[in-house]
């Protein structure tokens, strides 16, 4: 039985499946990057067990940008291709990192982490929009399943701040 706050489901993809139902009714009608950001961090910060941080980079047009986001004070800016945040906005692909002390080039803002997902943000026009990047202070915090659950949950993220996601 995969359990967290308020949600209790047989599997991670029904957990998520929920989780997610839950962001989409939480951000509906609002476009405001940074209020869904912040809502959208603090959502799944109470939802997920055995993490010490999640939260945003955005993409400022150079470099990425630290944004809304639960957890320590966190690195404020990161080259695009540095760390693990700066790989997955680099090669937009969604980093799955099992020990983050074995990847080349990872940034230690909160010495616990121990593992790591982070999802690029792309819109609807290809543009990069930043990172959302989960820590956990487990190793191997993350399977293939947290990582297809965080993808749809950033979906629902980056689909909010569309003009049509308002207009409905
Ligand atoms: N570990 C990240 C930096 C961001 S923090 O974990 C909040 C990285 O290597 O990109």
């Amino acid at each position: 039985m995969f359990a967290a706050t308020h949600i209790e489901a047989a599997s991670k993809d029904e957990f998520y499946a929920e989780l997610a139902q839950q962001a989409c009714a939480l951000l509906h009608g609002e476009r405001d990057r940074v209020a869904n950001a912040a809502n959208f961090a603090a959502l799944v910060w109470h939802a997920l067990p055995a993490i010490n941080w999640c939260g945003f980079y955005f993409f400022d047009g150079r470099e990425l940008v630290v944004g809304p986001f639960q957890g320590k004070p966190a690195c404020v800016r990161i080259a695009l291709g540095k760390g693990v945040c700066g790989t997955a906005a680099q090669t937009r692909q969604t980093q799955l990192v099992a020990d983050v002390n074995a990847f080349a080039g990872h940034i230690a803002c909160d010495g616990a982490s121990r593992s790591e997902l982070v999802v690029p943000l792309i819109d609807a026009r290809g543009v990069l929009l930043g990172v959302w990047d989960v820590d956990s202070p487990e190793l191997a915090r993350f399977d293939a399943a947290d990582r297809r659950g965080m993808e749809r949950l950033c979906a629902a993220f980056v689909a909010s701040l569309e003009p049509a996601a308002a207009a409905a």
